[in-house]
């Protein structure tokens, strides 16, 4: 088998994940992937830095064991802590979300006054804001942490008066600085784009990085000569979880956009760091 014609890993902590494959499966429609959701340990946003890259790792390497061609890092709280240490410890192709997500910002911005808002974790990395200031120095970039919107999304709260009131709290002193652009630095945040939308008015362009990651996914791996040009068939989506399978296949279509196979259960590769 050629190597392009091997699945794409995709892993995340948990389900938001998905919302980064949804957008994969439209730019890729004919690419098999492996989802690992690492359900039992997420979340991500609220742990330190060396537990965040050790779950990376080995998420990394479940993936590389299953003989994937590419790894897609589409949580950005695993891209903003541990992609630099991953693309050290493995010899594979490995895309971030965060990247993408500035690129397409630093597109659309017109003030030059742009916002990010993430879970806690990505914020404290200053991975964002890193990757701004090194390709625009002069811009205002205003950074929040909403710890409340990944516990809203998943229970289902996407819209709603408790929702829009978070919202317009956590999004207030961004929208002060008149940012004309907004981040939405967090896979789960696009299930949130009408409210957030809503809340920021019309104004404000929002730029949703699971989207953005698709397509540099793409162009990346059209430039390694790594995409399976010659399949006709549309591609499978293969999930893996590390904890109980039910919650993950009651929710997955809600964040895929369509019904995956059932879900899969599996033990991690511990790795020790030094
Ligand atoms: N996937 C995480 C992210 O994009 C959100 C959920 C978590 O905190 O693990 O940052």
């Amino acid at each position: 088998m050629h190597v392009s014609d091997l699945p794409i890993g995709v892993f995340d902590s948990g389900i938001g994940g998905l919302t980064v494959v949804r957008q994969m499966r439209r730019a890729l429609p004919n690419e098999d992937l492996v989802y690992l959701g690492d359900t039992a340990r997420v979340p991500y946003g609220t742990k330190s830095p060396a537990t965040v890259v050790r779950f990376a790792c080995e998420d990394t390497q479940f993936l590389a064991d299953q003989q994937v061609k590419a790894v897609v890092v589409a949580c950005n709280t695993a891209s903003a802590w541990a992609l630099s240490t991953l693309e050290r410890r493995f010899d594979l192709p490995l895309f971030g979300v965060i990247l993408p997500g500035v690129r397409a910002a630093l597109a659309a911005s017109r003030n030059r006054r742009i916002g990010v808002i993430a879970t806690p974790a990505t914020i404290r990395s200053q991975a964002y804001t890193r990757a701004f200031l090194a390709r625009d120095d002069s811009l205002e970039l205003v950074v929040r942490d909403c710890p409340l919107l990944v516990p809203l999304v998943e229970e289902g709260w996407t819209s709603g008066p408790v929702t829009e009131a978070v919202l317009r709290e956590y999004l207030a002193p961004l929208l002060q600085r008149r940012i004309d652009t907004l981040v939405l630095g967090c896979t789960h945040y696009p299930l949130l784009r009408a409210t957030i939308a809503a809340v920021a008015g019309p104004e404000v362009t929002l730029v949703d990085s699971a989207e953005r990651c698709a397509e540099y996914v793409a162009e990346g791996l059209r430039q390694l000569g790594r995409l399976c040009v010659g399949r006709t068939r549309p591609g499978r989506v293969l999930p893996f979880v590390t904890d109980d399978t039910r919650w993950f296949d009651e929710q997955a279509a809600q964040f895929l956009g369509e019904t995956p196979d059932p879900a899969s259960r599996v033990a991690l590769p511990i790795i020790e760091m030094r």
